[in-house]
């Protein structure tokens, strides 16, 4: 199939696109290159630099490419940015989807994958939460993933695509980029490897569902390219994506401690990584946040395959090689 990512020069959609070129499919990229990067894609991915708040251009772009399907992981997905700036949030997470919708609608796109978020959209809860459970997002990032979830089942509805809603739990991985305020595995990483010790906020009893970048991958390449029940004309599916297992951020950097001096013991490298220091708690932090992903089991297929343990190994070895 021909497939366009938007936001494919990122950290997940980076994931995706070598996901699908590993299944044979083809891939082009649109991405503004905002928090992504070229670096992220293998050579010879076509990649279209544009903002998909830019109708005219998603136009444009949309019809060169003409995709069998659309995996729209694009968005401004910073929550405290969108609490600053509501306005900039809804323009590239709603008007920016709207976008790209209609220039999938124009092109005669049958599929459609969007990234929605189960962290945001179910709230504090201590067990892992199906899909039924009611939305009650608190933040505009939150709102605009609902709104999203909304417009995709009246373009559905309306225009006859096949779309999936991938509601994804807390996202870690190589290629997280460690400059915001999430991706606290990424953000950790890189402190711990400059010889800083990790910040944790508050307690640290934060308990959420980490999910491995490549796992996340699988599942859209699932929900874009497989022929199955769950993904017809007309209807919108929405699913979990997480490991229903909890962890805690001070369990969490304890593990990611001890898996980057691993990784650097076996480099030859004997360093003792500081113990984690403790600062404020940061206003409106979620105690607890888990999502189930059976509905994901049944109808796609998917579960998750790499184990924390395993994953942490590997984003750790990935951050120390750079
Ligand atoms: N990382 C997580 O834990 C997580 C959890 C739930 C949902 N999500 C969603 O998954 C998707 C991918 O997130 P990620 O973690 O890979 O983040 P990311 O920042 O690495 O990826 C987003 C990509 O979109 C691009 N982009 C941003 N604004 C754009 C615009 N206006 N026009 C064109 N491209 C634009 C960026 O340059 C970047 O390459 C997002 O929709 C995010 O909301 C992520």
């Amino acid at each position: 199939m021909n497939i366009l990512v938007t936001g494919g020069a990122g950290f997940i959609g980076s994931h995706i696109v070598d996901a699908l070129l590993a299944a044979g499919h083809s891939v082009a990229v649109l991405d503004d290159l905002s928090s992504g990067s070229r670096d992220n894609l293998p050579a010879g991915v076509p990649l279209h630099v544009a903002d998909i708040v830019d109708a005219t251009a998603v136009a444009r772009i949309v019809a060169a490419e003409r995709p069998d399907a659309i995996c729209h992981q694009a968005a401004q997905m910073s929550v405290s940015r969108s609490v600053r700036e509501p306005l900039f949030d809804a323009q590239v997470n709603c008007i920016g989807l709207i976008n790209v919708l209609d220039a999938a609608v124009q092109t005669g796109c049958g599929r459609f994958v969007f990234a929605s978020s189960g962290g945001v959209l179910y709230g504090d809860v201590t067990a892992p939460a199906p899909e039924s459970t009611p939305a009650n997002p608190v933040s505009p990032y939150g709102i605009t993933k609902w709104v999203g979830e909304r417009y995709l089942k009246f373009y559905a509805e309306e225009h006859g695509l096949a779309a999936v809603a991938l509601r994804y739990s807390n996202v870690y991985g190589p290629r997280q980029n460690p400059h915001g305020e999430a991706g606290v595995v990424a953000i950790f990483c890189k402190k711990l490897l400059a010889g800083a010790a990790a910040t944790i906020n508050g307690d640290g009893r934060y308990i959420r569902d980490y999910v491995y970048g490549p796992d996340v991958a699988r599942a859209n390449v699932i929900a874009l390219t497989a022929d199955l029940p769950a993904v017809q004309p007309k209807t919108l599916t929405s699913l979990n994506i997480g490991t229903g297992i909890g962890t805690d951020v001070n369990e969490l950097e304890a593990q990611l401690r001890q898996a980057l001096s691993d990784v650097l013991a076996a480099r030859g490298r004997t360093a003792t990584l500081p113990t984690p220091l403790h600062g404020p708690a940061r206003p409106g932090d979620l105690r607890s946040n888990l999502v189930d992903a059976s509905r994901a089991r049944e109808l796609l297929g998917w579960t998750p395959t790499v184990s924390f343990a395993d994953g942490l190994a590997r984003t750790a070895a990935w951050f120390a090689e750079r």
